[in-house]
């Protein structure tokens, strides 16, 4: 449960295998002093992945259609993404919409099928009553009665694709820190409870923060010697999970 501060490339593919690697790379866009992109990170990810893990890639359209033939160049296949919608954003360029989402995309290993890929389907709790009549059972929920499927009032329900959550704006240590609770979504889809985590570009250790309240296993990994240093002291702050806890 620590960030090692240095290069990614260098120091974490010797502390895999990873259950789940957790990438926010910078991807140079803007003119702030640590958004370099960073060439070569993919296939040392890829070799630290775990057959049944996964790696989740916060990014842009832009970014993914720019670096889109690195993840397969490095063995590795899309699987599934979802969209971070916040209470604001930036507003880029005058003449464009006012960007308020971003997304986070997952991919695997192309030489293991998805059925082999750790992935604890997450729900709500905001099922409305109905029934359905079903060909087939759904893998994920409801109780069936031949060929019905019927959920009740409160019941789970899928969780969305589309996620809203307000930003860390106000209470940031890092310009594009991520909100803790998105970080729980992804890591309880695909990282198993006490699974290893690892945090290839770790910023303010939000991810960090979201293992230890999920039970998950954390490394992070920050160039930045002083935001490594904030990071460990948050993480450090929190208060670890306890059994009995949901994972
Ligand atoms: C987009 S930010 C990550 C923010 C993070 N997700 C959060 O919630 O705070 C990218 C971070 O990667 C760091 N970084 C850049 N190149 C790196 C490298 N080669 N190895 C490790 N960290 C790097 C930058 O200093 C920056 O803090």
């Amino acid at each position: 449960m620590t960030i090692l501060t240095g290069d990614c490339r260098d120091l974490m593919p010797a502390h895999g295998p990873f259950d789940l690697i957790l990438a926010d790379p910078p991807y140079g866009d803007t003119s702030l002093a640590w958004d370099r992109q960073v060439d070569g990170w993919l296939p040392l990810a890829r070799a630290s992945l775990k057959p049944s893990g996964s790696l989740w890639v916060f990014g842009s359209l832009r970014s993914f259609m720019t670096t889109g033939g690195a993840f397969s160049d490095a063995g590795l296949t899309y699987a599934q993404e979802i969209v971070w919608e916040k209470q604001n954003g930036s507003s880029f360029h005058a003449d464009r919409f006012r960007r308020v989402h971003e997304l986070a995309v997952q991919f695997r290993r192309a030489d293991v099928p998805w059925s082999a890929v750790y992935n604890e389907v997450q729900t709500t709790p905001d099922a409305t009553a109905r029934t359905v009549r079903r060909k087939k059972r759904p893998p994920h929920t409801g109780r069936i009665d031949a060929g019905h499927y019927v959920s009740e009032d409160g019941g789970p329900r899928l969780m969305r694709s589309v996620i809203f959550l307000r930003n860390a704006h106000g209470r940031a240590i890092h310009p594009t820190e991520k909100p803790v609770f998105l970080l729980e979504i992804l890591i309880r889809t695909s990282c198993p409870p006490g699974g290893l985590v690892g945090d290839w570009f770790a910023g303010s250790g939000a991810a960090g923060e979201a293992c230890r309240l999920t039970g998950r296993r954390y490394l992070g990994c920050e160039i930045d010697a002083a935001m490594a240093e904030r990071a460990r002291a948050r993480i450090a702050s929190v208060l670890p999970f306890t059994e009995g806890t949901p994972t």
